[in-house]
């Protein structure tokens, strides 16, 4: 099989050939590199096929492949995609980016969750296959077990997401920031106060002179942003909107589970975590709940509900990096009958980008 990838060299694209790599899927296809920018120059690496890149717009080179995986974002999918299918492409389309993804065409991907559903549709022809939203697909992880079982009435996510989900820029931006934050402390006399170091510090951030601030637009460094992406509807946000239609395109079943939350943007570099209010559809105990997030799948790792694990294992700090999903705080709610509550922390670069990518790839080599 002939590979080709596009937007190997950003972010999900780097963590994406890196994982590859250490899982050595280029033993079983023949990877191309393509590029929207640099076509004609050398390849870097030595494991691709071709010397020098090749162009990212160039339809038949593309047409060549038997397989796309793109990390290029939604704007060189609608300049490309359709073209390449209507000049007759039959090839197998991968794609991260969120364009396709309520698309009739094609399959939501988080193959833990939804494998027989996306080896069916292989069977079935289907082409084109899209990885999750982060949040949907790192919460969809933690809960699998939970939603394996049916057990799941509703769910309210709380959103903590992590810089990387805005993108490179938008996390050097946040590093900038903290930069700036700690400079303008240093900055202080050593005599003076904390209060005194932080009024200073505000009055920096309320500056967009004085504080970084072109990708985000408002400090996230030292403060936090409660709305991620466009408007969707009055009051709701693009993001927002995603978790409900994606969790139920991935897990294909005639009842839809409700979820519905706020998701929020804070100073982390690249785990997503989220506090989840789950509505189960039975009375069960939290050993109950707990032993059956266990049975999920092999990245779950459970952290006992006490301050000392909680505090060393379900942070973005102790997960960053890794596919571990960290799944902990779990407690029966005492608001209402059957509520609980769970917080989880994952890398969203890996089970939120990268990593279904990669396996949906593997299934296809498998199942075709
Ligand atoms: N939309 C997500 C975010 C990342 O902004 O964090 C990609 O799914």
């Amino acid at each position: 099989m002939k590979l080709g990838l596009v937007g190997w060299r950003g972010m999900v694209g780097s963590v994406l050939v890196e994982r590859m790599l250490a899982e050595k899927d280029f033993d079983h296809c023949t990877p191309f590199l393509f590029t929207t920018s640099q076509a004609g120059q050398a390849s870097p690496y030595e494991w691709a096929a071709n010397d020098t890149l090749l162009d990212a717009y160039d339809f038949n080179a593309l047409m060549e492949m038997d397989a796309l995986i793109v990390t290029q974002g939604s704007d060189y999918t609608q300049k490309v995609y359709e073209d390449l299918y209507q000049k007759g492409w039959q090839g197998y389309w991968i794609d991260a980016a969120s364009h396709l993804r309520m698309d009739n065409r094609s399959e939501i991907v988080l193959d833990p969750i939804n494998a027989n559903l996306i080896k069916d549709a292989i069977l079935s022809g289907t082409k084109t296959f899209v990885g999750g939203n982060c949040t949907v697909s790192l919460m969809l992880m933690a809960i699998d077990g939970l939603v394996r079982r049916d057990l799941v009435e509703w769910i309210i996510p709380m959103t903590y997401q992590a810089a990387s989900g805005a993108g490179a820029k938008s996390m050097a931006e946040l590093i900038n920031q903290m930069g700036s934050i700690y400079q303008t402390k240093t900055q202080a006399s050593p005599s003076e106060n904390i209060l005194a170091i932080e009024k200073q510090i505000t009055h920096n951030m309320q500056s967009e002179e004085r504080f970084p601030q072109s990708e985000f637009g408002v400090p996230l460094g030292g403060s936090l942003i409660p709305w991620i992406d466009s408007v969707k509807a009055p009051g709701l946000s693009k993001e927002e909107w995603k978790a409900e239609v994606e969790t139920n395109k991935i897990l294909g079943r005639e009842a839809s589970i409700g979820v519905d939350g706020l998701c929020v943007r804070v100073g982390t570099l690249r785990c997503h975590s989220q506090a989840l209010t789950l509505k189960l559809k039975e009375d069960l105990s939290v050993s109950e709940v707990e032993e059956y997030l266990k049975e999920g799948n092999e990245w779950v790792r459970y952290v006992e509900n006490s301050p000392e694990a909680s505090k060393k294992y379900l942070t973005p700090a102790s997960i960053s990096g890794g596919l571990d999903i960290a799944v902990g705080r779990l407690r029966k709610l005492s608001v209402a009958p059957n509520m609980y509550s769970i917080f989880t922390v994952g890398d969203q670069l890996l089970w939120g980008a990268a990593e279904p990518l990669r396996r949906v790839l593997r299934l296809v080599l498998s199942e075709k």
